[in-house]
């Protein structure tokens, strides 16, 4: 059973069982879109979509772009994190050979199925369950490492089994949202460093998903507006909204992150909360107007955070992903950069 469309939330066309419907089937298979294949961790079953999808077969455009950038030569060996459906470790051993390909999943189901899909079409890669963030230290040193499940923090365990000169791939996603593909080389120090290639929507290492705290709770069950002292903006909420400005926000703020309360006449509010759940912001987004409402409480200032590091992402020039970069030093901290690692991105908050 398929759920073709968009994997990063609930976007997708109904469920396509290839028993009944084997045309259509064979149509989304065929087509440049993410198959989602599992929701809810497996808990969720029947045709109807679940809360959230947990595996799908990546949208092939991206698979072979992050397959590009992993730049494999001969001979080399080859991890990938989040086996999924099995279908990117298939390509990987058609072309380097299975003995040097090793698959990590997390999800014990999802691993049977691919193991079983593999060895039907005739690849016999190692494929292993557990928690890839771990790497697979007994087939290490690994000269590429694809991660299909996207990151908050490059794992260290993952750069430590990479040779030096050796090349990771990976979606990289901010506390705030945004998201981008990343290729790292490990340098001998056991650093690693280097740019994004473009934008991704992943799902989420699972051990690396954000549990967030409802509203009410940072409102302390007052009366709105609780604590929240009124002030007014020019900047719009739109101006922030689109994929590429949340992850230039994200790759400068800490612990941030925003949320859309939105109203039938298209009006909305962007909520921001901070993850320790100290400080919120509330900007009330009303089409047409020239100045909105903002509420904030606590001790950041959520809303000046994330107009101070949109402002420095709009004086740069508006700088798409891949002008920026991250490095992760020996003890496992990243820090990202514009254009080369020596221009840091700054630190809002
Ligand atoms: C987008 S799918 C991967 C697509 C896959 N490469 C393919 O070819 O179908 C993401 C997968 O990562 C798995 N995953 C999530 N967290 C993981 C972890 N910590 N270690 C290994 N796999 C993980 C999920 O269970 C899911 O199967």
């Amino acid at each position: 059973m398929i759920w073709p469309g968009q994997a990063s939330g609930t976007g997708q066309t109904d469920a396509i069982d290839r028993r009944i419907d084997p045309a259509r089937w064979r149509q989304a298979v065929y087509s440049d879109v993410s198959l989602t294949t599992q929701w809810d961790d497996g808990e969720h079953s029947g045709t109807g979509k679940g809360r959230t999808p947990t595996c799908s077969n990546s949208q092939p455009s991206m698979v072979f772009s992050m397959l590009a950038a992993l730049d494999v030569e001969p001979g080399s060996r080859v991890l990938e994190v989040g086996t999924g459906t099995g279908w990117n470790a298939a390509l990987l051993s058609e072309r380097f050979g299975s003995p040097n390909v090793v698959t990590v999943e997390v999800d014990a189901d999802n691993a049977a199925t691919a193991r079983a899909r593999l060895g039907a079409a005739g690849y016999s890669p190692m494929a292993v369950v557990g928690d890839g963030a771990e790497g697979w230290k007994p087939s290490a040193p690994f000269d590429r490492v694809l991660i299909t499940a996207s990151l908050r923090q490059v794992p260290r365990a993952i750069v430590e089994q990479v040779r030096p000169g050796g090349i990771i791939v990976a979606p990289y996603a901010t506390e705030y949202g945004g998201e981008g593909v990343v290729r790292l080389t490990v340098r001998e120090d056991g650093s690693a460093s280097g740019p994004f290639v473009g934008s991704s929507a992943f799902m989420r290492l699972r051990q690396q998903r954000t549990q967030r705290t409802h509203v009410r709770e940072y409102l302390g069950g007052k009366p709105w507006p609780a604590d929240g002292a009124k002030s007014m903006t020019s900047t719009s909420p739109e101006e922030l909204g689109d994929w590429l400005p949340m992850f230039a926000i994200g790759l400068q703020t800490a612990g941030v992150f925003p949320w859309a309360e939105v109203y039938d006449d298209g009006s909305y509010t962007l909520w921001l909360r901070d993850k320790a759940v100290t400080s919120w912001a509330s900007i009330d987004y009303v089409p047409g107007a020239e100045e909105f409402e903002v509420y904030q409480s606590g001790p950041r200032t959520l809303w000046g955070e994330v107009q101070s590091a949109y402002s420095w992402w709009h004086l740069q020039g508006r700088p798409g992903f891949e002008r920026f970069g991250i490095t992760v030093a020996a003890g496992g901290l990243a820090h990202a950069w514009l254009d080369s690692p020596s221009h840091s991105v700054p630190r809002v908050g």
